[in-house]
Order: C-alpha cells, then sequence, then structure tokens
C-alpha cells in the first residue's frame, strides 16, 4: 500500500473514485479546482499503481474539515479508507491545526463507523441537509482533535 499526496494530475483518479461513490459524484476539473488551492490537503491510496482510496481537506483556520474520502466498492473493508484519514490528520498534524470537522449522512454507516472508530463526536445536527434519491436526509456535523487517534499513540 502507498499513500501521497494527491495533486491536480491525479484529478480524474479522483473523480472516478468519487463518481463511484456518490449520486452525484464531482468531475475531473471540480478536483482539479480544488486540488489547487492553497488550502487544500489530499492523499490517494495506490495498490499496483491503481488509485483505491483517497480523501480531501481544507484547512480554515486551524480547523481541518474533511471534505470527502472514498474507497472503490470493490476495495472496501479492507482498512484503506482508516489509513487515508490518518494520512490525512498526519498532514493536518504538520501543519498546526488543530481540529477535524467533517459532515455525514446519518444513514451512511460505514461512514460512520470509520469516523467513530477514529474518535470523532457527534457537535451537531444539520437536519434535512442531504437530498438524496431516497429522500432528505440529516447530516450528523462531527469532530475530533486533530493528532488524536491512536495511530499517533495519544489517547
Ligand atoms: C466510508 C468509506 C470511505 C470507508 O472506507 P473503507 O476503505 O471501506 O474503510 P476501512 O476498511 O478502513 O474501515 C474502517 C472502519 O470503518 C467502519 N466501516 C467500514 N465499512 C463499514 C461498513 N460497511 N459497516 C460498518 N462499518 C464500516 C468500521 O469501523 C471499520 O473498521 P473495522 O474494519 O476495524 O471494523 C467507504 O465505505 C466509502 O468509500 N463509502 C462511500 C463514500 C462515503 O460515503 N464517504 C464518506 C462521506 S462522509
Amino acid at each position: 500500500m502507498t499513500i501521497r499526496p494527491a495533486t491536480v494530475a491525479d484529478a480524474a483518479d479522483l473523480s472516478r473514485l468519487h463518481t463511484a461513490s456518490f449520486e452525484d459524484g464531482w468531475t475531473r476539473d471540480d478536483f482539479a479546482t480544488w486540488l489547487a488551492r492553497r488550502e487544500a490537503m489530499a492523499v490517494v491510496a495506490l495498490r499496483e499503481r491503481e488509485a483505491v482510496a483517497f480523501g480531501l481537506a481544507l484547512m480554515a483556520g486551524s480547523d481541518a474539515e474533511l471534505l470527502t474520502i472514498a474507497t472503490d466498492p470493490a476495495a472496501r473493508q479492507s482498512g484503506w479508507g482508516r489509513q487515508i484519514f490518518r494520512a490525512l490528520d498526519a498532514h493536518a498534524l504538520t501543519r498546526g491545526l488543530e481540529r477535524w470537522v467533517l459532515e455525514a449522512a446519518r444513514n451512511n454507516v460505514p461512514a460512520l463507523g470509520l469516523y467513530k472508530s477514529e474518535g470523532f463526536m457527534e457537535i451537531g445536527v444539520r437536519k434535512a441537509y442531504y437530498d438524496t434519491r431516497q429522500g432528505r436526509v440529516d447530516a450528523l456535523v462531527m469532530s475530533r482533535p486533530v493528532g488524536s487517534g491512536s495511530g499517533h499513540g495519544a489517547a
């Protein structure tokens, strides 16, 4: 497993992975725009040179805001998502950021499992925030200190 920073050159791979995971997947141009931003922190996981997972976060003041994380559907539940988050966390720590914040759909069981197991706590709810094919779904707003996961040896 190789995890490295993602650059604009990875925009097409990130779009492929995002589109495989979300109803309204972002385009290559969307990712090229995000990745060119100075506040962006992004990592991609490679298996035999093929991108299988990625994460994209933004620096917002002293916060690290997790925008999206996705694993190729065929490669899920093999530890990629956790490694992607931990790589982003290491970047956030290096950059002196203090707090992770993210939003996740209340019914997104895999994502909530990942975030809770990485120490995220619910700090708010945005009612009916997501408009999905199954109807409107609440967003849970979650937070955790940067660098506080078990991957860093802290509590
Ligand atoms: C969420 C997602 C990124 C997890 O990626 P992954 O590579 O499968 O995650 P991992 O294998 O590293 O699993 C890490 C933890 O997540 C949780 N988890 C993952 N899949 C799960 C599932 N299907 N059900 C319940 N918990 C799950 C578990 O706690 C797991 O830890 P464990 O294996 O020790 O039990 C992946 O399911 C995905 O791409 N989903 C679609 C995109 C998405 O919803 N992104 C999040 C938006 S907020």
